[in-house]
């Protein structure tokens, strides 16, 4: 049967570009004369059938705004079975042939199931700034992140090398490291921390000793939130119990999350959406569409959040040589 009406929804935390994502969708099904139906708040718009019609005009002026033109949220009933029995009405209800999820794990994990256990064709974004997905080498939202916490890096070096000062600085990325180690790297870190590598506090004490002996002006250690030494004031505080060397902590905080696109991640949103749709009128569903070596990939929804993304442990080993 061909597709004829697609539902879609953002879910989890809101990832710039997710707008943009929306927008190729729509875009690309109206091509192929498919109805695009939006759920407002995540998969709390499948429960409470809060859906409107998106039409072409209502994706327009939006590839440049930050968040979710149809809100998100992370949906605790969704995750019971009652949850996704109601969805699946609202599905049946709407005569959706097929839905289009955007989001992170808890996304994925959402589609898995719901798609396995009441038979509906389901297909997945990478929307997320953590970029810890399996199935993507980027994922939607990761660019801008990075470069929203390296700007306030930036700003925070000129500080730190007036005062002569420490500075341990928190970016997200729950229990990922790739926001810590891009940032580290491109903002020239003494050192980063992240929680695929383990905390050695003793030897960073060390370093940062050495660091001010040696006549370094500013000191930035690039703290993941998600580290197991604890968080960035938990790490200063430690460390300062060993050198008793004034700090200033600063958590970046939602700051990363929100803002214009970049480039990048409006293109690869435009591309993920463009292949997630072409994908379902081929009925290739159950799976998440990601972007590996410029290549579109479809990952099964339970590789995407089984499946550990690794970090490149080259970009570590360069953030200590660069910081020696
Ligand atoms: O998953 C995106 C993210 O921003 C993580 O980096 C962070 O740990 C989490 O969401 C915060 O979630 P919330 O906005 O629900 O507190």
């Amino acid at each position: 049967m061909k597709t004829k009406r697609i539902g879609i929804l953002t879910s989890g935390g809101d990832a710039p570009g997710m707008n943009a994502a929306i927008r190729a969708v729509v875009r690309t099904a109206l091509h192929y004369q498919i109805k695009v139906f939006g759920f407002k708040h995540g998969y709390n718009g499948l429960l409470n059938k809060t859906i409107i019609e998106l039409n072409h005009s209502s994706v327009a002026n939006i590839i440049q705004r930050g968040g979710t033109i149809l809100g998100t949220a992370r949906s605790a009933e969704f995750k019971t079975h009652k949850g996704m029995e109601k969805a699946k009405k609202t599905i049946d209800k709407y005569n959706i042939d097929a839905l289009v999820v955007i989001g992170g794990e808890g996304t994925m994990r959402g589609a898995h199931e719901f798609s396995k256990k009441f038979n509906v064709d389901v297909a997945g974004l990478p929307g997320t700034i953590d970029n810890d997905l399996f199935g993507t080498d980027i994922t939607i939202g990761f660019d801008t992140a990075v470069n929203n916490a390296l700007e306030a890096v930036d700003r925070i070096r000129d500080t730190a090398s007036s005062l002569e000062r420490l500075f341990f600085i928190e970016v997200m990325g729950r229990c990922a490291g790739f926001i810590g180690l891009a940032v580290g790297l491109a903002g020239g870190a003494e050192d980063v921390l992240i929680p695929e590598t383990p905390t050695d506090i003793k030897a960073l004490a060390k370093k940062i000793n050495n660091n001010i002996k040696k006549g370094k002006l500013s000191n930035i250690v690039i703290v993941s939130e998600g580290d197991e030494a604890g968080n960035a004031f938990t790490i200063a505080a430690k460390i300062k119990s060993i050198i008793n060397e004034d700090y200033r902590v600063a958590v970046l905080g939602y700051i990363q999350r929100g803002g214009a696109p970049t480039a990048n991640d409006r293109i690869l949103a435009s591309k993920l959406g463009y292949a997630v749709v072409l994908g379902l009128m081929k009925k290739i569903s159950g799976c998440m569409v990601g972007e590996i070596k410029n290549k579109i990939i479809f990952t099964p929804f339970e590789k995407t959040y089984t499946r550990k993304k690794k970090i490149d442990p080259d970009i570590y080993t360069i953030i200590k040589i660069f910081a020696e």
